[in-house]
């Protein structure tokens, strides 16, 4: 067998293992998405991270296409069986390019919003692939939606499926609507991602639904029940709480098809984890594996909507070094990319891995490594993007790429501290492209007026 015949295969057999995970944090070199470290220089595909940061700038954000389409098809062979519509949740990261590069592949979306479905419908995607969940949908926003003919409303509460139904009456055009279950399981993550416990907003308790169901029946005013939508939370690992959900809400299917009601389709929602550190999240192959059993004797037919799990690996944040500081309890690095860029750390306490873009072997030797925490420009404590990590010595200019920025990182960059949104692109084999300029310094204030009435 030839050398690079056997790397391969190793590399495809830890693939399968770490599935769209993404990469092995003990070794970036090894990792099974597309950025890898070759000749001391950081790749994306087969473009160097540096000359991307060289023409753009930094902080810039750097997708590879290969990884995001190659974790959706993971999710889509999984799950081939039950051929589901995979609705990509665009909440998680909303470039229209990579919206639109996912509808090319057949994907649908996932949108919470009148904002998310403007992106959904200028990204391309046909109304029938868009389903729409949100605890607090305006008036505007539900009529610009059946306007539109999406596939189905995620309902989460009684008053709302009443306003869509008032709505739907108006317009006079029937709503879908799929009732989002709290099913009140422990999905055993952050609790600011966990989102189907009964103390939790989401959703509609499971025995309100039951009741309301066999009060009004499935075709309720000018609404019409398509089935059930469930989303337990976020950066799961194991499938056993799904599973839980996955029962609870069959046994209701099982009930009202006793009685005459029939449930066509069942949302499994997002959720799926990924590797950010150490964590060994399921394969899509597994998590297939472990619910297919539990959905097919419900004879429904499948939605997932994953974020995360396809985008989360598929992005860095890349920075650059703006000082080094010492103090007598502490080393930093300061770089030019801060909490306004990438919220996770601050918000979460997210771990996200941070790789120096060129690792030449003054630097690369771990002994000359020190721990420092890496801390954005922003005037909060909370701005730091890395702790206490053991890093060469990088000097003003050097660079930094935090790993598994794809997912919620861009969505929630903010103009905090009169800092500019930064730079998006695009890699795809040996070309990359900007997919969203740097904000300009304009575009800080190009929604304000100061009417003159106040100046005198
Ligand atoms: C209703 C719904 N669906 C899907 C998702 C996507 O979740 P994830 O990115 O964890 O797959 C979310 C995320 O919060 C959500 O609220």
């Amino acid at each position: 067998m030839r050398p690079e015949r056997t790397t391969r295969d190793r590399l495809r057999r830890r693939e399968d293992a770490w599935d769209g995970a993404g990469q092995d944090p003990s070794n970036v070199t090894t990792t099974m998405h597309d950025f890898k470290v070759r000749n001391g220089q950081l790749y994306c595909e087969r473009v160097a991270v540096d000359r991307i940061a060289d023409a753009i700038g930094t902080p810039v954000y750097v997708y590879s296409r290969h990884t995001l389409i190659d974790h959706f098809q993971k999710l889509r062979r999984a799950f081939h069986r039950m051929r589901p519509l995979i609705c990509f949740s665009v909440k998680a990261n909303g470039s229209l390019a990579i919206l639109k590069m996912l509808v090319s592949q057949g994907a649908g979306l996932d949108i919470v919003s009148g904002g998310e479905l403007y992106k959904a419908r200028r990204a391309g995607c046909p109304a029938n692939r868009i389903v729409y969940a949100s605890v607090g949908k305006s008036r505007d926003e539900i009529r610009e939606a059946l306007r539109a003919g999406i596939f189905c409303f995620n309902v989460e509460s009684l008053p709302e499926l009443d306003a869509i139904n008032e709505e739907a009456v108006r317009l006079r055009t029937k709503a879908p609507v799929a009732l989002r279950i709290n099913p009140d399981v422990e999905a055993h993550t952050h609790r600011y991602i966990t989102t189907g416990t009964a103390e939790s907003k989401f959703g509609i308790q499971l025995e309100q639904a039951e009741r309301l169901i066999s009060a009004r029946g499935s075709a309720f005013g000018s609404t019409r029940l398509l089935g059930f939508h469930l989303h337990i939370g976020s950066q799961i690992t194991r499938s056993a709480p799904f599973i839980q959900a996955i029962r609870r809400v069959g046994n209701l299917i099982s009930r009202l098809r006793k009685r005459g009601i029939a449930i066509e389709w069942l949302n499994l929602g997002g959720g799926l984890g990924i590797v950010y550190k150490d964590e060994r999240p399921q394969t899509a192959q597994a998590f297939a594996e472990a619910v297919v059993p539990h959905l097919l004797p419900l004879k429904v037919k499948l939605i997932l909507e994953p974020g995360r799990f396809i985008v989360g690996n598929a992005g860095i944040l890349v920075t650059q070094v703006l000082y080094r500081k010492e103090t007598p309890g502490k080393r930093f690095l300061v770089v030019d990319a801060g909490m306004s860029d990438l919220i996770r750390p601050a918000l979460y306490g997210a771990y996200h891995e941070v790789v120096p873009v060129i690792s030449d072997k003054r630097q690369g030797t771990s002994d000359k490594r020190q721990a420092y925490d890496v801390v954005g420009p922003i005037c909060e404590s909370a701005d730091v993007l890395a702790k206490d990590r053991r890093l060469p010595a990088l000097g003003e200019g050097e660079r930094l790429a935090i790993f598994g920025a794809g997912a919620y990182g861009f969505v929630m960059a903010s103009n905090y501290n009169g800092r500019r949104r930064p730079a998006e692109v695009l890699v795809r084999g040996s070309r990359w492209f900007l997919i969203r300029h740097r904000e300009t310094l304009n575009d800080l204030v190009r929604h304000e007026t100061v009417p003159s009435g106040l100046l005198t």
